[in-house]
Order: structure tokens, then sequence, then C-alpha cells
């Protein structure tokens, strides 16, 4: 009997092509994984499409509450974007579908693993490094990286073999799904001066042909984590799909990126990430009412690393338990509800209310109930200008440059 190999597999061309040349190739019998999380797909046709390539055993895990206790609303809490803009969907995925594809060749006595990720991309890392923290003496195959063919050549292989070659395969795009966004690549995408084609985009409603008036939606958070849809309570999974409908509607979570790759590839990905657009959105708003500024400023810093972690594959790591732990502290009085506006493509914070507030109206107001003591702010100034006219009168008055040269004395 031949030893066994757990593929990950998607039902793609690459990785139906992967269950025939794994046994050509390495004469292992293929046990391919499907991983639901949130990529809406008939997965009974994936399993039937699995065995009759080769695979000797096909199954569908549903990962999508996982996905997002474990990975999604840990992110949201952190505020985790990378370079400012990419929520992270597809990298969020990869290590706990590293993680199930361990559990399954361990249960399954497999010798092997195997992933489809061609050689230049960030995934083939975070499947790798993930599988190497989880486990000890499996081998990693990746046929898309070894195999070298061209698209062409990968299609004539599935002819060859009978293989049936998808429609979306004469597709130019890149395209990877889950409940958190949209990976979109590849095609006329490359050239970073080509507006993106409307028919990249599925999840979202080109915003000039977005509904005419505005949508609003109110959205709680219960220490951090996203629980009501205007008063509704829905669980993480129905929530975020939920939240990816009526927001794409609007045109709202379309992100065009130059991104740095971990591999040293700048590469324009498209992203369509409705639902984590405004969360992100609805979850800082929150935090801003409900963090001192100094909590802010430091989770910023915190958030930055955070979205390299996860970025760069270093999810299973002590680094990110420890950032995981100040995280979650930081959320303890982040409950409230916020209220957005969505229009045409926008989304805007239209009000926020929390029961742990620190936003004082007596101290803010200008009105009448004014608590702020306005004589108290002479003394404050003094003290904190300070240091400043004394540096100014030493070293500046006299010899300032560039934009402070304005601040020389005028000769008479
Ligand atoms: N650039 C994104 C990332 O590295 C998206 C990758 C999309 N992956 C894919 N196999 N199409 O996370």
């Amino acid at each position: 009997m031949a030893d066994k190999v757990v593929l990950a597999y998607s039902g793609g061309l690459d990785t139906s092509v992967a269950i025939r040349w794994l046994k050509e190739e390495y004469n292992l019998d293929v046990v391919a994984l499907t991983i639901d999380v949130g990529n809406e797909r008939d997965f009974s046709a994936v399993e039937q499409k699995a065995l009759k390539v080769g695979a000797v055993k096909a199954l569908v895990k549903d990962a999508k509450e996982l996905f997002v206790n474990y990975f999604i609303f840990p992110a949201l809490q952190a505020d985790a974007i990378y370079e400012g803009q990419y929520p992270l969907a597809t990298a969020l995925s990869r290590p706990l579908m590293a993680k199930l594809l361990v559990d399954v060749a361990h249960e399954e006595g497999a010798s092997a693993v195997a992933h489809g990720c061609t050689g230049k991309g960030n995934d083939q890392v975070r499947f790798e490094v993930s599988i190497n923290a989880l486990s000890t003496g499996l081998k990693i195959i990746a046929p898309a990286r070894e195999w070298g063919m061209t698209r062409e050549e990968t299609i004539s292989y599935a002819q060859r073999y009978d293989i049936p070659v998808p429609i979306t395969a004469a597709s130019p795009y890149s395209i990877d799904e889950c409940l958190w966004g949209k990976s979109i690549e590849c095609g006329v995408l490359e050239d970073p001066w080509v507006e993106p084609p409307e028919e990249v985009f599925t999840w979202t409603k080109a915003p000039d042909k977005a509904p005419d008036r505005p949508g609003y939606v109110e959205i709680g958070f219960e220490k951090g984590i996203p629980v009501t849809i205007d008063g509704q309570k829905l669980d993480g999974v129905s929530l975020i799909m939920k939240l990816n409908e009526l927001v794409g509607k609007h045109g709202v979570g379309r992100i065009d990126h130059l991104e740095n790759r971990l591999v040293g590839i700048k590469s324009r990905e498209i992203y369509e990430a409705p639902a984590a657009v405004v969360l992100l959105q609805a979850h800082q708003a929150l935090e801003a009412m409900t963090l001192s500024k100094e909590q802010i400023r430091f989770k910023q810093k915190v958030a930055i690393e955070y979205a390299d972690l996860i970025y760069n594959g270093l999810w299973f790591t002590s680094l990110h338990q420890d950032l995981a732990a100040y995280v979650k502290s930081t959320q303890r009085f982040v409950t409230g509800t916020v209220r957005l506006k969505l229009f045409k493509g926008n989304c805007q914070v239209v009000g926020r209310k929390s029961p742990k507030s620190l936003y004082s109206f007596g101290l803010a107001t200008y009105d009448k109930g004014d608590e702020f003591d306005q004589s108290a702010s002479l003394g404050f100034i003094h003290i904190w200008g300070l240091p400043v006219k004394t540096q100014a009168q030493v070293q500046l008055l006299g010899e300032a440059e560039g934009p402070l040269s304005i601040m020389k004395p005028k000769r008479r």
C-alpha cells in the first residue's frame, strides 16, 4: 500500500492536477481535504471531483466558526490591517488550514501534507511555517512550486489525464475567498496603471450603481467583539455574512493595494472586504470613545506588529500570544454601539455610544453645563510652554533654519 499525503484541496485546476501529479511523481495516495472558511461553494461537488480525479478519500471540514472565533475576531480586536490597507483575509485563513491539515494527516496516518501554492507568494510561507510549528516529521510537498508548468501546460496536463478544467481556469485572475474577504490578483491587474475592470468584483456593487439612498447600520460590540446588527443578536459567522451582503450592496469594501510581499516582490492586489472594512472602522470608532489617548497611541503600534506577524506567517509564536494578551486586556471596556452610514462606496461613522464612554459632555460642551475650569488653562499653558520658550530663546531665534528661519527677528 502506498503512503498517504493530505492535500489542501480547493477544487480548482492546480490542486486537481496535483492529485494526479502526487500519484505520478511521488506514488502517494491523496486524501483531499477541503476547508470551508466561508468561501461559498458547492462542497459536495468539490468532494466528488476530488474522488473522480483520483483521490482515495475526500473530506470537507466546516471551519467557519473556528475561523471567526480564533482568527478573525482576535485580529479585529487588534485592529490588524497590513500596510494600512489589507484586512488580511487570506493571510488569516492559512494558519487555520495548516492546523487542520496536520490534524487530518495524523488521523489518516499520512507521512506528508501538500498545498497548491506557487513559489512566489506569501501563502507557501504561511502554510509551511505553521505546519512545521505544529508537527514534527511531516513532509511538505508543494506541487505547483515544483512542477514548473505554465498555465497552458497545466491545462494540457489536465486534459491528458481527463481532469475537468473548470471554466474559472479560463479566467485570467487568481482568486481566494473566505469570510473576511476576497483577494484578486493577476491578468490586467498586474499593470498598476490599469483600473480594475468591473468583472473582478463580485462581492460589492459598483459605487455608481449603488442605491441612491444611504443605508444605515448599527453594530453592537461587547469587549471588542461584534455581537449585534441593528439590535439583533447574531453569532459571529452569521454576523459577518450578513454584513458582507448589506455593506457590499452599497459598494463599500473595495481596496486597491500595492503591497509588499514577504518574499520581496511588490504586487498589486485587489480586495473586496465589505464586512471587514466596516467592522474595523466601527471597532476603532468605539475604541476612540472608550480608550485613553495613551492606550490608543500604544495600541496603534501593536496593531502594526500584529498585522505584520499575521501577514508574515508567524501566527503560532509566543510573540503572538503575548500581543494577544495585551490586546485582550485593552478590550475590557470596548462595549457599545456604532452607527454607520453607507453611501455609494463610502462608509462613515455617524454615531457611537458606550456605557463605558470616556467622552464627557460636561467637559466638552461650550454651552450651559460647562464643567471645565477655563482659568486653570493659564497655568497649564505656562508650564507646557516652558521648554519651548527656553529653547527658542537660547537656540532658535538667532539661528533657526528651514521652515523655522521665519522665526528670526526682522531687522529694522
Ligand atoms: N496578497 C494577499 C496575501 O498575501 C492575497 C493572497 C491571495 N492568495 C491566493 N492564493 N490567491 O495575503
